[in-house]
């Protein structure tokens, strides 16, 4: 069925929730589908003119399109209270320990994604508007302690598999929207907030970041990628950006 419907693969800890749920409304959709359209053929033979001579101004008597009615409502509310709610619920609620995700900031622009680790010491660094320039686009104020280990990158999310990663989401300008399928993630980012999303990688590879609101004359451009590697990769990483940064 996910082949069948074009899925794109499953690359993290949830995204198995989130296709039952596409895979069973779709499911509810043929069934409906094949109802409605079998009705309606049905309505066609069965009103036709020439066995319908004069019209009948009282209409259809029976009560079987009322209780198929309540059975949609009925199997829609289950699918709504004991699916999309909860699966939801998890996404917004239940967040990973903060000391033990790992934290990245990834803030949009006009059409790019910066990226701000917090570096070993695990604290963001003051970011400071009027410092944004065109080679500090986060407007990183590195006299902060804080910011001398921090870690920039611009469209390139490097995170390591198997472990919860708590993206910091925000917009320097308009809004944008963070869009991974393979990892079943997308939120948007608005100037001003900054939104928390988080999702466990459970699949080495690269996936594409798509901005997923129209967000300009750049928007179809405006693409990054999330990176999923090994926790060894992924401190090799990390060790060899503070060793470009100690230069
Ligand atoms: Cu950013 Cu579309």
């Amino acid at each position: 069925m996910l082949n069948f419907l074009g899925m794109p693969i499953q690359a993290s800890t949830h995204a198995n929730d989130v296709d039952s749920l596409i895979v069973i409304v779709h499911w509810l959709m043929f069934v409906l589908f094949i109802g409605w359209g079998a009705f309606f053929l049905f309505v066609l033979f069965r009103f036709r003119k020439a066995a319908n001579p004069t019209a009948s101004y009282t209409g259809a008597k029976g009560h079987i399109s009322k209780y198929l009615e309540i059975g949609i409502v009925v199997i829609e509310g289950v699918l709504l209270v004991f699916y999309a709610i909860p699966a939801w619920a998890t996404r917004v609620r239940d967040f990973p320990d903060k000391t033990k995700a790992v934290g990245v900031r990834v803030v949009g622009e006009q059409f790019a994604w910066n990226v701000h680790y917090p570096g070993p010491d695990g604290k963001f660094g003051r970011t400071d508007i009027k410092l944004i320039a065109a080679d500090n686009p986060l407007g990183l104020d590195r006299t902060d302690p804080d910011a001398k280990d921090d870690i920039t990158a611009i469209n390139q999310l490097t995170v390591p598999i198997d472990e919860p990663i708590l993206v910091h989401l925000s917009s320097k300008d308009v809004i944008h929207s963070f869009g991974v399928y393979e990892l079943r993630v997308k939120q948007d980012a608005v100037p001003g907030l900054e939104i928390p999303v988080w999702f466990i990688p459970n699949k080495a590879g690269t996936y594409e970041i798509t901005c997923s609101q129209l967000c300009g004359l750049g928007h179809y451009r405006m693409r990054g990628f999330v990176n999923v590697k090994t926790k060894a990769e992924y401190e090799q990483f990390i060790a060899d950006e503070e060793k470009a940064l100690a230069k």
